[in-house]
């Protein structure tokens, strides 16, 4: 979906290395790793009536990329807890806000990629923006890319970094044909994910979604997972073709900025009867009661 401004952006406050700045000078050395080579790792977080969702999972995840990668130092959990309630309470925000959670390399004593030319520690950025879920719960239209999203011998989607060009190819074509959002293939052609959230199937009723070789081990895709578990819905993790997602009963994807949302066409196909199916529904409900009553509170 094509986001716009929000005015109420317009003033906000974000954090970059501890300081607090207005957006128009909320920037980043040319000489910073995110520059040089997109070389940092990111969490997108959700804020729900002053509590995050999974928060301490994010924060998991974004130590096991920089640890991943190699970082010389993270900051700990407490600290980046610390600072995401600063910069939410500099702007009076307690609901229906994304926060981009980004850990840079840091700055580089010149330009180069190699990780020994940083010589100060890493830097992070706190961008919390009102915005609510991106996607249309209407009913979203897929398209397959020509891209082929990594497996981990050839980058690792464990690590949830920002060179985000194969997400953004995928997109140009996705926007070229018409369709909201693009599906990767993995390199044996079963399906991996969209170019920025997690797939899952219905058919047979039982919940389906790939494995996580070629996608990101997806907190909202869990969270599926183990409301699956516990509504006693039968669910696999396996290999999925093109092919029985086209001819699927429903299809919705998940992920932390657009929640659950349906896809009712894919590559021209109609998916199911074309409108939003009773799982992917009762999918969503179960995930909103989830983010409506869990969540880690992060005002005083
Ligand atoms: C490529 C990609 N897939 C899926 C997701 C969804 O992950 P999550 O549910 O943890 O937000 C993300 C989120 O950042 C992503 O970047």
């Amino acid at each position: 979906m094509k986001q716009s401004f929000n005015p109420l952006n317009q003033e906000i406050l974000v954090s970059i290395g501890g300081d607090l700045l207005p957006r128009a000078e909320a920037k980043v050395s040319v000489f910073d790793s995110l520059v040089q080579g997109g070389d940092g790792c990111w969490e997108g977080l959700r804020l729900y009536k002053g509590r995050i969702f999974k928060l301490s999972e994010h924060l998991e995840r974004l130590r096991h990329s920089a640890l991943a990668m190699g970082f010389d130092s993270i900051p700990s959990a407490e600290a980046m807890r610390g600072e995401i309630q600063r910069t939410l309470e500099a702007n009076h925000m307690s609901d229906g806000v994304h926060i981009r959670l980004t850990l840079s390399r840091g700055i580089k004593i010149t330009s180069g990629m190699d990780p020994r030319l940083n010589q100060e520690g890493p830097l992070l950025i706190v961008l919390a923006e009102h915005k609510t879920p991106v996607y249309s719960k209407g009913g979203l239209t897929l398209s397959t890319s020509s891209l082929r999203r990594f497996p981990p011998d050839c980058l690792d989607p464990k690590i949830h970094h920002n060179n985000l060009l194969q997400s953004i190819m995928a997109k140009i074509e996705a926007n070229a044909s018409g369709a909201d959002d693009a599906i990767l293939l993995d390199m044996s052609g079963f399906v991996a994910e969209t170019n920025a959230t997690n797939l899952f199937l219905v058919a047979d009723n039982q919940v389906h979604t790939p494995r996580t070789v070629a996608c990101p081990e997806g907190i909202t895709r869990a969270t599926v997972l183990e409301l699956c578990q516990t509504h006693q819905i039968p669910f696999q993790v396996r290999d999925i073709s093109l092919a029985e997602f086209h001819r699927g009963d429903e299809v919705f994807c998940t992920g932390t900025m657009g929640e659950i949302a349906a896809v009712t066409t894919i590559d021209g196909r109609q998916i199911g009867n074309g409108e939003v199916g009773p799982l992917t529904r009762q999918m969503a409900d179960l995930y909103e009661t989830c983010t409506r009553e869990g969540g880690e509170p992060v005002l005083s």
